[in-house]
């Protein structure tokens, strides 16, 4: 496993330090750096704000936009709402996970990617969705959706 580096966030570190309500932006700004907030950036964090880990957890778990562990590149968001479900959003999962080899919450081992399944896009007009790395695309086939995979 390769070493983290930390020190990018040191300069974030010292624009924040002891401003203990900035733990928030903190840990975006870590975030943003890494794609996910690494335990030795937050032992580091903690440390530096004389904040407890269970503190900075505590954080970190209640807000859905933090992520504890290393993402992949590409983010692969499948739709497995009603509108999707009945036309065919579940084929459509499958697909993904055939093509990808892993299951929803997932990881592929060369980190290129993630699949993670979602309650609603927001989009259900266009069902089934499937979003890679924040860009839509609708009325998705399980053959539809192993050309898009295939494209990335
Ligand atoms: S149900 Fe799939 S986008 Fe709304």
């Amino acid at each position: 496993m390769e070493e983290l580096d930390l020190s990018a966030i040191e300069p974030i570190l010292d624009k924040y330090c002891g401003q203990e309500d900035a733990l928030i932006t903190v840990l975006q700004e870590l975030q943003e750096i890494y794609g996910y907030l690494p335990e030795p950036a937050l032992q580091r964090l903690s440390r530096r704000f004389n904040v407890s880990m269970s503190r900075i957890y505590s954080v970190a778990t209640f807000y859905a936009q933090f992520y504890l562990s290393r993402r992949g590149k590409n983010v692969v968001r499948v739709c497995r709402g009603t509108a999707c479900h009945v036309r065919g959003g579940k084929d459509v999962l499958s697909a993904v996970e055939s093509c990808l080899g892993i299951c929803d919450g997932q990881t592929t081992p060369d980190y290129r990617y993630t699949l993670e399944t979602v309650a609603c896009l927001g989009a259900c007009a266009m069902g089934p969705v499937v979003v890679v790395s924040g860009k839509y695309f609708g009325k998705m086939t399980p053959n539809k959706t192993e050309a898009l995979l295939k494209t990335i």
